[in-house]
């Protein structure tokens, strides 16, 4: 998003160690990310890729294991297998303990054995349950593998993955604790869903055309609806979801960061701090959440696609009487001059008809309008923005419908990026890695930017937790419980 990134890429000597290797998230995403980028050649000539985690395995297994999810779609000048063995050759591997000084002196050796001279430029992406950052912060920090590039005219950068604490008081003390390590300079909190293209194009929709800005307020917009949803159910991932739902697993992160974006004042600058400021303050002119402001579901059992699923209590590791919600739906009151008396309602859930995440805007009602008999049954001016899938922007317009008569009829002007683009959308990965590699923080969360958000949803998940609320049951693939749509026709809205 930075006007930074465009300039000259980082080409100094660069070591990337990906902490938890073995796991899912390195595996799946991070590894073939690098791969694009490398491809591109968008990393720097001399870049090592060093994996660690307790598994005991080889270089070889390592790249045997990695190289079952390289796949590139930029490398046009030689073949992917020559691409995939260059970029192997650039991967190892060193197994040790996540809390042992030791482990990560292997580590140091390792990084100073590949890159002698170098000047110790490196990253370090925590790819871990989260139990294991602060263990892993201090090890590293034992180790001398933080401060030690600083006094060499390096730099160190951590990468850290949500979640971000259970709560406001969880989330400082982790800022803290990782605070004694590394510096807010040096942290790089995480939240892939910024570097999904159509987020990134937000701030340019608003603020890089005229037409939209004047009208960008409560005087012309009738409310927002941010909708996230998925069709599948917890993945394997059950330990984890049990334990945050979905107001910590994606409200509370992406969604708000998306609402942070559309309710943001114009920054004084791209530079990332003015970036930050404005979504800090559009977060802070949200008011908590009351019990009032949202519904909480949880899937029942339910056939989809010709597939029987399981209801969310009967789930291999759920425990029975769980009240964790699988769908929430809420209502934000952004309390300043440009949106009082806007509802910014959000939802998203799991186990529902389809997976898609997008934003809508519907405008006022015309005022006086001239065609209302002919307009009256037609909905309002609605820019939709598709984050996934089918990335676009559409905007229904009501127009004339061609031919003798006035007869008016909805029309979509249609912004599809697959056909208007002739480019490839990289993954939301490969964008910010890119970012850490600059060093553009402008996509990165900071601990201000967090604390306002867990500000946003903390009391309502204590009293949610306290009273032991029950979720309103929904049947798996369904369309969310019908709560939700009448909590968005108390403010004349239809989701
Ligand atoms: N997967 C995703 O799609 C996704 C999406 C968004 C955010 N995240 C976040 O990204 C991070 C990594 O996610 P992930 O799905 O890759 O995690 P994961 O596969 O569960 O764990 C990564 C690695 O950590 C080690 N590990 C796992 N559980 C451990 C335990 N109880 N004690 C010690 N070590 C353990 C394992 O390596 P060894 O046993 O070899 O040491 C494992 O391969 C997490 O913070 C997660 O919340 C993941």
């Amino acid at each position: 998003m930075s006007q930074e990134k465009s300039t000259a890429y980082q080409k100094e000597p660069l070591s990337i160690v990906v902490i938890g290797a073995s796991g899912d998230l390195a595996q799946r995403k991070i590894y073939p990310a690098l791969f694009a980028l490398y491809c591109q050649k968008l990393l720097p000539d001399v870049v090592h890729i060093v994996g660690f985690a307790r598994s005991e395995m080889s270089n070889t297994d390592f790249r045997t294991k990695v190289s079952r999810n390289l796949t590139c779609r930029y490398s046009q000048e030689e073949s992917n297998e020559a691409a995939i063995k260059s970029f192997l050759e650039r991967c190892t591997y060193v197994a040790g303990q996540y809390n042992e000084a030791e482990s990560f002196r292997q580590l140091h050796k390792e990084l100073q054995h590949l890159d002698p001279d170098g000047a110790e430029n490196r990253i370090f992406y925590m790819s871990i349950p989260p139990f294991l950052f602060m263990e892993v912060a201090h090890a590293l920090k034992a180790a001398d593998l933080v401060n030690r590039a600083e006094n060499r005219g390096g730099w160190t950068r951590a990468v850290i993955e949500k979640p971000f604490g259970e709560d406001r008081q969880s989330s400082d003390e982790l800022t803290s604790s990782m605070g004694q390590v590394f510096t807010e300079k040096q942290t790089y909190r995480i939240d892939h869903y910024l570097g999904k293209e159509v987020i990134q194009n937000l701030m340019v929709l608003r603020f890089a055309n005229m037409v939209f800005d004047p009208i960008w307020d409560r005087a012309s917009i009738h409310d927002v609806r941010i909708t996230w949803m998925e069709d599948l159910s917890l993945e394997g991932r059950a330990g984890y979801f049990d334990e945050y739902g979905i107001i910590r697993d994606v409200m509370q992160n992406h969604l708000l960061q998306m609402v942070a974006l559309m309710a943001m004042e114009p920054p004084v600058s791209l530079f990332s701090g003015h970036v930050r400021d404005e979504k800090v303050k559009a977060l802070r002119a949200i008011a908590p959440v009351g019990l009032n402001d949202i519904v909480v579901g949880q899937y029942s059992a339910g056939a989809m696609k010709g597939k029987q699923h399981f209801g969310y209590l009967d789930e291999p590791g759920v425990p029975k009487d769980s009240i964790t919600p699988t769908y929430a739906a809420a209502v934000l009151q952004v309390n300043n001059r440009r949106w009082d008396g806007v509802p910014f309602l959000i939802r998203a859930g799991k186990g529902l008809s389809s997976s898609m995440t997008e934003i809508r805007l519907r405008f006022r009602e015309v005022p006086g309008n001239l065609f209302k008999d002919a307009t009256g049954h037609l909905s309002k001016n609605e820019l939709v923005i598709r984050v996934q899938p089918d990335a676009g922007i559409a905007f229904h317009i009501v127009n004339r419908v061609p031919g003798l008569g006035m007869q008016l009829a909805e029309s979509n002007l249609n912004l599809r990026y697959e056909s208007a683009f002739q480019t490839k959308i990289p993954d939301a990965y490969e964008s910010l890695l890119l970012d850490v590699v600059q060093g553009d923080k402008s996509l990165f969360i900071r601990a201000d930017e967090l604390e306002a958000a867990w500000d946003i949803f903390t009391p309502i998940l204590h009293t949610l937790a306290k009273d032991r609320i029950k979720p309103e049951p929904y049947t798996f693939g369904s369309n969310g419980p019908a709560s939700a749509d009448a909590l968005a026709a108390r403010f004349n809205v239809k989701w």
